[in-house]
């Protein structure tokens, strides 16, 4: 890594506007700065559940005027891994996309299989892999999707750390890690995997010359920064959340109150 400093969107002005539970939560400043980077006309991802992921990609592109669409593909069942869930998941995520995203954004509430016949080959300028977590799934929507992706295009693949149960994104990822050039991991979390497919005209930014470099130095270094940058978000998060109200030092007679009124 060059002794430059890399100083981010995600560090200068990034707040999450989504925040539900998921196990995403450690790859959002990493999210928001792929994004703001590669600038793509086309996100598409497979698995979006109550959003965390896909409207992180979304917010990125608003705030920085990205001119393209991002399309949210799951049938809002749930699968072996989420367990099944109520539709009041898609309601959720349906009114936050009206609320915030109208017109950049489009949810195709189907299988992905369904799914595939309304985009090109060579189209998608970003793919996240988020569905089931099984080897067989994994590998499945891999095949099914990257002749849809276009060449010097990203993919994402989450969970390429979490060992559990029957979960194989890890196995699969390992294989593309053997036999393609460009392509890194974040261990934090439960991993999230990315992917440059060859070819095309791929967008060189800072970002991507870090992930791509091929340095053991410089990866183990953008690794070490996106885990310290999760938990700086949280923990920023959390003093927000932090009222002096109820604090033992919060001034008497309803001033912190007042504070959080103003
Ligand atoms: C791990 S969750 C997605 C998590 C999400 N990206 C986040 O940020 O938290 C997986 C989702 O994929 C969906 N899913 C799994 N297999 C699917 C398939 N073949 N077609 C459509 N949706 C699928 C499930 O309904 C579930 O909502």
């Amino acid at each position: 890594m060059s002794s430059k400093i890399y100083f981010p969107p995600s560090l200068q002005r990034y707040e999450p506007r989504r925040m539900v539970f998921s196990t995403w939560v450690d790859h959002l400043p990493f999210a928001y700065d792929l994004v703001t980077a590669i600038r793509p006309g086309l996100v598409v991802e497979l698995g979006v559940y109550n959003g965390l992921s896909f409207f992180t990609f979304c917010q990125a592109m608003v705030e920085n005027d990205i001119d393209g669409v991002a399309y949210a593909i799951d049938c809002w069942e749930g699968d072996e891994h989420t367990d099944a869930y109520d539709d009041s998941v898609y309601q959720d995520v349906q009114q936050h996309a009206r609320e915030h995203y109208r017109g950049i954004t489009y949810l195709l509430r189907m299988y992905f299989n369904e799914a595939l016949r309304h985009f090109e080959d060579n189209s998608i300028d970003l793919l996240h892999i988020d569905g089931l977590h099984t080897y067989e799934a994994v590998k499945e929507d891999f095949s099914n999707w990257y002749p849809k992706v276009r060449p010097g295009g990203i993919v994402l693949f989450h969970d390429v750390m979490a060992k559990l149960k029957d979960f194989g994104a890890w196995k699969f990822f390992e294989e593309l890690e053997a036999s393609h050039g460009e392509i890194f991991k974040f261990n934090h979390g439960f991993g999230l995997g990315v992917l440059r497919k060859p070819g095309g005209a791929p967008v060189q930014t800072e970002l991507t010359e870090l992930l791509f470099s091929g340095e053991p130095e410089t990866e183990k270094r953008l690794r070490q920064f996106y885990s310290h940058a999760a938990h700086f978000l949280e923990a920023r998060r959390q003093a927000k959340r932090f009222k002096p109200k109820d604090s033992a030092y919060a001034p008497k007679g309803g001033q912190g109150k007042q504070a959080e009124e103003n």
